[in-house]
């Protein structure tokens, strides 16, 4: 079986092509490189001793995609790329909407005239919006998200469900991710932010290894037990064999045609003072903070309901928090400066 991953050389992206390897699945990454390194990739050959095909471009250039399907007999597709950074995308929304909403419906052209029907998106648990309360289940109707990105994803999601009513052959899976944290065990592979980290692990890490001062926590006057915002955080590794087994859900369902929700997440709220012991626990380090006024657009809390993935998917996110921390913090300790090598 051969899939092609864009966005594979990013943070989930690259995880996720190490266990579809260890799954005998072959990979060609499609990756502009615009958040991400080579370095990855060259990383997981070595820690799997498999070679991964590499085109270098960019799912808004329809010719060089049409190339690649050309060229390979792609049989699913794997969709990360994207821009991900929520208060950028207040910034600048056409970038985002240019690259991940035309991007999306280009890679879609593309698979059509080559007969690729199957599919499956990087959602995210923002779709539900401030809307729904939790925990988040897949049968809520799609929410208003605050920021350009989350709307970009709740786009997507209309467009697929738009698609697959055109077209009987459309077979998609939408991930909705929590919040992805931790790193392959070996410390080789991991979360490389460009510039002042947006989310909260890589900061903390950044803290850690004295790239960074002190956090700031944003609020600690929530309407949650510590008053900090609580969030369902699962390992990087999981979330990558959720994709492992995405596709083999599409594979066992030869007749599915349509587009099928799932919410990738523990079932668990984590606050963040929870996650900054967590880590000081970790580490045997106290991690310097100060607590700062609310960030705009956070929620309180929110955490997935994930029985369907549990019970459909066959997967569980199985590693503890302590585990989270630790890979966390091996491939930060190791790598310092990230992919700059
Ligand atoms: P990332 O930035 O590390 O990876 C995205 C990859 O896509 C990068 O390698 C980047 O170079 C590539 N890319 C971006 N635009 C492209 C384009 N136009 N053409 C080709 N390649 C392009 O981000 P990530 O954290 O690995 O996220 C992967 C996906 O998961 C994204 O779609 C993101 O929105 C989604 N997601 C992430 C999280 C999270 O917490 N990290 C949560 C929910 C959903
Ligand atoms: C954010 C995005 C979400 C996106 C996800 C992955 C928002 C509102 N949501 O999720 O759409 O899918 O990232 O890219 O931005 N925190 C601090 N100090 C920090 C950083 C974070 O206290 O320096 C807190 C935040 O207030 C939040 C928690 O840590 O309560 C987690 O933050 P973050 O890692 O950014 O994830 P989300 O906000 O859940």
């Amino acid at each position: 079986m051969q899939v092609l991953v864009t966005g594979g050389a990013g943070y989930i992206g690259s995880h996720t092509v190490l266990s579809l390897l260890e799954n005998n699945v072959d990979v060609i990454v499609y990756d502009n490189l615009v958040n991400s390194s080579i370095e990855s990739i060259d990383r997981v050959e070595k820690l799997t001793g498999k070679k991964v095909e590499f085109v270098e471009g960019d799912i808004c250039d329809k010719e060089k995609l049409s190339r690649v399907f050309k060229q390979f007999s792609i049989d699913a597709v794997i969709h990360f790329a994207a821009l991900k950074a929520v208060g950028e995308s207040a910034e600048i929304p056409l970038s985002y909407y240019q690259n991940n909403v035309h991007g999306t419906v280009c890679l879609l052209e593309v698979m059509q005239q080559h007969k690729v029907h199957n599919f499956i998106f990087s959602s995210s648990a923002t779709v539900y919006g401030e809307e729904n309360n939790v925990p988040y289940v897949e049968t809520m109707k799609l929410g208003t998200p605050s920021s350009p990105y989350g709307a970009s994803k709740v786009m997507v999601e209309r467009i697929l469900a738009d698609l697959a009513l055109s077209d009987s052959k459309f077979r998609a899976v939408s991930l909705r991710y929590f919040n992805p944290i931790g790193a392959h065990e070996s410390g080789a592979i991991g979360e490389d932010p460009k510039g002042i980290p947006n989310n909260l692990l890589p900061y903390v890490a950044q803290v850690a290894v004295g790239k960074r001062d002190k956090l700031r926590i944003f609020g600690d006057d929530y309407p949650t037990k510590d008053g900090s915002c609580e969030r369902d955080y699962l390992h990087v590794m999981d979330l990558a064999q959720g994709h492992v087994a995405a596709l083999d859900w599409l594979n066992r369902h030869p007749d599915f045609s349509g587009v099928e929700a799932f919410n990738l997440g523990t079932g668990n709220g984590v606050s963040v003072f929870a996650i900054v012991k967590a880590f000081e626990q970790a580490i045997n380090k106290k991690i310097p903070f100060e607590v700062s006024p609310r960030r705009v657009g956070d929620l309180p809390a929110f955490w997935a309901n994930a029985s369907k993935a549990n019970k459909e998917l066959n997967w569980q996110a199985n590693r503890s928090l302590e585990q989270m921390m630790t890979d966390t913090w091996r491939w930060q300790s190791k790598n310092p400066n990230g992919f700059l090598i």
